[in-house]
């Protein structure tokens, strides 16, 4: 049964989380027993929940699982997961395997720079502000590095500023962005914050002004590459890898099946981006704005090398942390880089990439042969069992 209440409640925010729980429960009309799932913070204490956002009542689980079978640039990683969809990790683990007779992934390095975006309006003379901004890019690095020493310190900051007009419906503008090393951050507060800093000398460069300061999610300088080769025979002989490659065709020839075929990667991606307490939220926009550059398209390639093997390349924007946030706060954040072996951001996003790869070959694999459906009623028959 559902009940009509009114969602006006003024500082809901005020409450302690037993005052909130109490006041939702009445006015949605809870029972007992729901009040105290909502009661149960699991590992957390719910003053740590209280302040990582506003108006928190509850924690929400999911599943946290264990890829298996992972070779990266030669070492073996057992990777997290977190996410509710059956098949999903035994797929991942079972292709994995199949790549480790040629080598594993090969991932490249990454260069670990975020883009900050500071944007200029009302601005007299584009041109001439254009080279105002290039002639003082030294004073800008300078201002915008001293905002942050520890990074400084450790060797990121600033490296570089480009300075780009643009014609908007609201007329000429200059974007300037920040090109600042990030080092082992996801980089979203020392970006943000070095963009706001250097606001008010653009300001003064331009005799314009200043609205949005703000981090792009489109880490085009944060790219993550990877490739590997997954065995003919174990993926399932000539006819299966025929198949991969006119998925791969068709997802390149037609924009509803590139979403699909997209989604599968970011299946593996977000599940451990979960798992290590990233955004979510900023790896996916990153990889499908990625994807629409040029037209929206896969993010991987495929082909069939001399043996008849399928090999597969994946590249995408990957802004993955190790420190800051809830990465370094969540518990199990911590405990998964910990069964990765991992301690920089850049090794992070390698093993992410990879998992990517692994992941939509697996699906590909599974829709090029007996389908996805099957894998999932494997699933659900052990489910019945285990009830029997
Ligand atoms: C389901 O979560 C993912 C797939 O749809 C991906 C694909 O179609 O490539 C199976």
């Amino acid at each position: 049964m559902t009940m009509n209440y009114s969602s006006e409640i003024s500082g809901f925010y005020k409450l302690s989380i037993n005052e909130r729980l109490a006041l939702i429960k009445e006015k949605v009309g809870l029972t007992d027993e729901e009040t105290s799932i909502l009661k149960n913070f699991g590992y957390f204490k719910p003053e740590q929940m209280d302040i990582l956002i506003e108006n928190v009542i509850a924690s929400y689980q999911l599943p946290y699982a264990i890829a298996c079978n992972f070779m990266v640039n030669g070492r073996d990683y057992l990777i997290p997961m977190v996410l509710e969809e059956p098949s999903v990790v035994a797929a991942a683990s079972n292709v994995a395997r199949m790549t480790r007779k040629w080598g594993g992934f090969q991932s490249e390095k990454i260069p670990q720079v975020m883009i900050g975006q500071v944007q200029i309006v009302d601005i007299k003379n584009t041109e001439e502000s254009v080279k105002e901004i290039e002639a003082h890019k030294e004073e800008l690095i300078t201002l915008a590095n001293k905002q942050d020493p520890i990074l400084i310190k450790l060797g990121g900051g600033v490296e570089d500023i480009e300075v780009r007009p643009l014609d908007t419906i609201k007329g000429p503008m200059i974007i300037v962005h920040l090109l600042v090393n990030v080092l082992d951050a996801m980089g979203a507060n020392a970006v943000n914050t070095m963009a706001e800093a250097v606001a008010p000398y653009l300001e003064e460069l331009t005799e314009g002004k200043v609205y949005l300061r703000i981090i792009s999610n489109l880490a085009t300088h944060r790219m993550a590459k990877c490739k590997a080769t997954f065995d003919k025979e174990m993926l399932g002989g000539e006819e299966v890898v025929e198949g991969i490659i006119n998925a791969y065709a068709f997802a390149k020839a037609d924009t509803y099946r590139a979403s699909t075929h997209n989604k599968g990667i970011m299946n593996g991606i977000i599940a451990l981006t979960l798992a290590t307490g990233n955004d979510t939220r900023a790896i996916e926009a990153g990889a499908h704005t990625y994807a629409a550059l040029n037209g929206y398209s896969p993010l991987s390639t495929f082909k069939v090398d001399v043996n008849g093997n399928l090999v597969g390349e994946l590249e995408l924007p990957l802004a993955l942390g190790i420190i800051g946030g809830l990465t370094k706060t969540h518990p199990l954040a911590r405990i998964s880089l910990k069964i990765l072996g991992i301690d920089n951001a850049e090794e992070l996003a390698q093993v992410a990439v990879a998992l990517g790869l692994c992941q939509n070959v697996a699906a590909l694999r599974a829709l090029a042969s007996e389908g996805i459906q099957a894998g999932h009623m494997r699933l659900h028959k052990r489910k019945e069992q285990k009830k029997s």
